[in-house]
C-alpha cells in the first residue's frame, strides 16, 4: 500500500495563484490591521511591485472580514477592460456577495439590479451562480449613471440592513486604462459612503502615486497607504519546514538558509524556489543545502521562455541597463555607475528604465534602480 501513499502526497508549494488557507503565511499585522481598516469603513490603497502577495493578503482578510459578518465585493480591473465590462464584474460581485447574502429570495436580491438605467442581461451558469451583462447604447451617459449607480449600491443595501460592506479593486492602476473619466466618477460616490471602506490594490508605483498622491487627482490622500514589503525569512522560515513535513519529507535549516538568502523573502520566487526543490527531494527525504543551486537551475530552466520573451522586447539600451543591474544594484544614472558598465548618457538610460519600470521589471527609488521580475537576475547572470 505503501507506493499509493506515496504517489498521493503532492507538492505543498504554490506559485501563481492566490496563497489561501494553508497555503499563506505571516502578514499577521498587514492582515490584522486591513480587517479592522475594512470593519471601520477607512480606505486603504495597498501597494507593492508584483507578485509579492497582494492579492493573497487581501483576500485572506476579506475572509476573515466575511466571518465578522462584513459583505465585502471584489473586482479585478485587470478583467474589465471597457466600463462595459466593469459594470457587469460590478454587478456580478454585488449581486454574489451583498444582495445574495442578504435576500433570502435570488428574484428579491435581483431587483435593485432591475432598477438601473440600463438593465442586464442576468444568465445562470451551469454551476448555479448568476452573470451580468450590459449593452448600452450609444450615449456615454447610460454607461455612467448605471456604473454610478452601482458604485453606490454597496453601501445602500448594506446599510439599509445595518451591515457593513466593502469593495475591493485589485489591479487599480489600470483605472487610467478603462478610462480617464472613471477616477473623477468613482471619487464622487466613493466620498459618500464614509461607512463603506474602499481597498484599492496595484503594483505600478508611479500610476498609484499619481493617483492618490497627486493634489489636483481626485483621489487626492483619500485613502491610507499600506505598501507591502517582501516577508521576513526569520517568519517565513518555519512556514518552509512546515509544509515539507507535512508531507514526509524534511529540509535542513541550511537549506532553508539559503533558499530565502536567494529569494530575500520574496513570497513567489521563495514557493517557486521549494517547489522544485521539494521535487528533487525523494519521499521520506531531508532536502540539503547542495540541491538548492540545482533547484534554481530548474526554475530558470522553466522560466526560460518566459525570459527569452521579455528579453526579446528590449531595447538594446534596455538589455545593457538590465544586465548592470543583474550585476548589482545601483544608481543607473551616475556617472560612475555608467562607465563602469557602459551604459552611455544618461538620457538613454534614463529612457530605459522608464520603460522597464513601466513593464514592472525594474523598481527604483529615488534614484536607486533594482530588478524586481524574480530570478530575472540570477537568469540574466547565468548567460553570460
Ligand atoms: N502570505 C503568503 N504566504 C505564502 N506565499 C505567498 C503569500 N503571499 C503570496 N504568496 C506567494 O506569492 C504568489 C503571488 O501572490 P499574489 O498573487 O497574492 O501576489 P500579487 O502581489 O497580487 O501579484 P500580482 O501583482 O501579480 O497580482 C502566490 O502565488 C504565492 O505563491
Ligand atoms: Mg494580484
Amino acid at each position: 500500500m505503501q507506493w499509493r501513499m506515496k504517489d498521493l502526497v503532492t507538492n505543498p508549494f504554490r506559485f501563481g495563484a492566490l496563497a489561501l488557507d494553508e497555503s499563506f503565511t505571516d502578514r499577521e499585522g498587514e492582515r490584522k490591521g486591513l480587517v479592522s481598516d475594512i470593519r471601520n469603513g477607512q480606505d486603504v490603497v495597498l501597494y507593492a511591485p508584483r507578485r509579492l502577495g497582494k492579492s493573497s493578503l487581501v483576500w485572506n482578510a476579506a475572509q476573515v472580514a466575511a466571518a465578522d459578518g462584513i459583505l465585502v465585493a471584489q473586482v479585478d480591473l485587470m478583467t474589465t477592460p471597457t466600463k462595459e465590462r466593469l459594470a457587469a464584474a460590478l454587478a456580478t460581485t454585488i449581486f454574489e456577495q451583498i444582495a445574495s447574502p442578504l435576500e433570502r429570495v435570488k428574484e428579491t436580491a435581483l431587483a435593485p439590479f432591475r432598477r438601473l438605467q440600463v438593465q442586464p442581461t442576468v444568465t445562470v451558469e451551469d454551476d448555479g451562480s448568476y452573470a451580468f451583462s450590459f449593452q448600452f447604447g450609444r450615449g456615454a451617459s447610460d454607461i455612467d449613471a448605471t456604473l454610478e449607480r452601482l458604485f453606490r449600491l454597496p453601501g445602500e443595501l448594506a446599510g439599509a440592513r445595518g451591515r457593513r460592506a466593502a469593495l475591493v479593486m485589485d489591479e487599480f492602476q489600470q483605472v487610467v486604462e478603462i478610462d480617464l473619466g472613471l477616477p473623477n466618477l468613482m471619487r464622487s460616490v466613493f466620498q459618500q459612503q464614509p461607512e463603506i471602506a474602499h481597498v484599492y490594490l496595484g503594483s505600478r508605483r508611479h500610476v498609484m502615486e499619481s493617483i492618490f498622491s497627486d493634489r489636483n487627482e481626485p483621489f487626492w490622500r483619500s485613502a491610507k497607504t499600506i505598501e507591502l514589503g517582501p516577508i521576513e525569512p526569520a517568519a517565513f522560515a518555519p512556514f518552509l519546514v512546515r509544509r515539507f513535513d507535512a508531507t514526509g519529507k524534511s529540509v535542513s535549516a541550511r537549506a532553508v538558509a539559503a533558499v530565502l538568502d536567494r529569494t530575500s523573502g520574496h513570497p513567489y520566487a521563495t514557493q517557486e524556489l521549494c517547489y522544485f526543490l521539494w521535487e528533487r527531494t525523494p519521499g521520506g527525504a531531508e532536502a540539503g543545502e547542495d540541491q538548492v543551486l540545482p533547484a534554481l537551475d530548474d526554475v530558470l530552466r522553466s522560466e526560460h521562455a518566459h525570459f527569452s520573451l521579455l528579453w526579446e522586447d528590449c531595447s538594446t539600451n534596455q538589455k545593457l541597463v538590465l544586465e548592470a543591474l543583474a550585476q548589482e544594484e545601483g544608481r543607473p544614472f551616475s556617472v560612475e555607475f555608467r562607465r563602469r558598465f557602459g551604459l552611455g548618457p544618461a538620457t538613454n538610460v534614463q529612457r530605459a528604465l522608464r520603460t522597464l519600470e513601466r513593464r514592472e521589471i525594474v523598481a527604483g527609488e529615488r534614484g536607486l534602480y533594482r530588478i524586481v521580475e524574480p530570478f530575472l537576475a540570477d537568469w540574466l547572470r547565468g548567460r553570460r
